[in-house]
């Protein structure tokens, strides 16, 4: 059987489809928000700089050379205690659960696509009653557009590498940055824009606290989608002979460059319209499409387009969530690319209706343990748990259990004079850093 490969471009857009996702227009600009602006920002983009890159090199590289779902391809490639590594793979597990509330909220914005075209609400208040109305009593709502999700990202899923993910990247990932060009440009001609740009990029160190710090780091792994096995699944289609640092490079430039686009255009229409940096998750379900209903007829268009770029970069990230568990069943267990799929389709559709359910008045109460309900669980569970571990676990694979010599001969050339920088982040600064996240997010400090 011939093996489907990404062409070269197709990586990059399937890997940047990846990587763009909710993160970085849906919570990439709220916890801006919540944790005070610049100061934030800069901790996020260092962090982007001397670890995510880093990882994202050696996420890649994994897949590159072990040529398989992510399980196989750290046995395969671990010259010692090959059944102890193996269990590395397990990250894949990770990026399954994230889907589990990554549907129910590509589910609300589906529905928010359709209410757009017809109204906005005229106020903050309105608009805040209407999404806790959706999401703590409406069932049925919520119900069918989490299907219509699931049904989606299922369908590509069964197309496979080639024919699915990166056909849609290849035509969702243009599109959703032509969207967010062109409201950016508007909102370059507002003048608010200076107030937005202040707001994101003059750093005041007042406002950072340990806890800012940490979620900085969490959410540079989470937006790059490192350390849940999907780049290093998409990396094992990789055309041969492939330039890994500078597909790598595209990753994390476009991943960078549409978080601080979609930052500085949201903020601008919510100080030119609206009641300013709002905070919260509620931020593009509450505070923007109040803005975007002063801006009258232009604005129902505006939230509609913001509303399907959102879309798609949900869409785009969720093949990724899910292409991980998928291939490792295809791969060990022989199963068709189909029967995959569909069952890993409906374990995140089921579970996700409970999710969906566990934020519903009059279940809610069922399906709450201790300050957080299923949903939360989920989310807390994964960005804080699994993933800075899947991090840590990549990072110390590649710099100390690697044979050297292999890594150094493949990355050298690629690399040059940064070959040392690089493995010494590996190394030392990441593991570091992803301890501290994890101590702290499960709060020992
Ligand atoms: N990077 C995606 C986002 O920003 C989420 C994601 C995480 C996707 C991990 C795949 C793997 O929303």
């Amino acid at each position: 059987m011939k093996i489907a490969r990404f062409s070269r471009v197709g990586f990059i857009l399937a890997a940047a489809g990846s990587a763009v996702g909710l993160g970085n227009i849906w919570k990439f600009p709220y916890i801006t928000g919540e944790y005070g602006g610049g100061a934030f920002v800069f901790v996020y983009l260092l962090t982007v700089l001397l670890i995510g890159f880093s990882i994202m090199i050696a996420e890649m590289l994994i897949g590159y050379i072990g040529r398989k779902d992510a399980v196989s391809s750290f046995e395969n490639i671990a010259p010692t205690h090959k059944h102890l590594w193996k269990y590395g793979g397990f990250q894949s597990l990770a990026g399954l659960f994230v889907m589990i509330f990554y549907s129910v909220v590509i589910g609300w914005i589906f529905h928010y696509i359709v209410t757009s075209l017809s109204s906005l609400p005229s106020s903050v208040q309105e608009a805040e009653t209407t999404f806790n109305a959706m999401i703590h009593t409406d069932i049925a709502t919520q119900l069918f557009y989490h299907s219509l999700a699931f049904i989606w990202i299922t369908y590509v899923l069964t197309k496979g590498i080639k024919g699915g993910i990166e056909k849609m990247n290849m035509f969702l990932m243009p599109a959703l940055m032509i969207i967010l060009a062109g409201m950016f440009i508007y909102a370059l001609s507002l003048d608010a824009f200076p107030k937005a740009v202040n707001f994101m990029f003059a750093a005041d160190w007042s406002k950072i606290n340990s806890e800012a710090f940490v979620v900085a780091v969490g959410h540079a792994f989470f937006t790059l989608s490192l350390g849940m096995g999907a780049i290093m699944t998409y990396a094992a289609s990789m055309e041969k002979n492939s330039n890994i640092v500078k597909a790598a490079f595209w990753v994390v430039f476009l991943d960078t460059i549409i978080a601080i686009v979609a930052g500085l255009m949201l903020f601008t229409f919510l100080y030119q319209y609206g009641a300013g940096p709002a905070k919260g998750p509620g931020l593009v379900f509450i505070s923007l499409p109040a803005a975007f209903y002063e801006m009258g007829i232009l604005g129902n268009i505006f939230a509609v387009l913001f509303f399907i770029a959102l879309a798609f970069a949900g869409l785009t990230s969720s093949v990724s969530l899910v292409e991980p568990m998928v291939q490792y069943f295809i791969d060990r267990f022989s199963w068709s690319r189909f029967k995959s799929s569909i069952l890993m389709g409906l374990f995140f559709y089921l579970i996700g209706i409970i999710a969906l359910l566990s934020n519903i008045d009059g279940y809610q109460e069922l399906l709450t343990w201790g300050d957080k309900n299923f949903f939360d669980w989920v989310d807390y569970v994964t960005s804080a748990i699994m993933l800075p571990i899947g991090g840590l676990i990549m990072a110390v694979f590649v710099g100390f259990i690697l044979d050297k010599r292999k890594v150094e001969s493949l990355m050298k050339p690629q690399l040059g004079f940064a070959f040392e920088t690089w493995y010494f982040s590996l190394r030392y600064i990441t593991p570091i850093a992803m301890f501290v996240v994890m101590l702290n997010l499960i709060g020992i400090f």
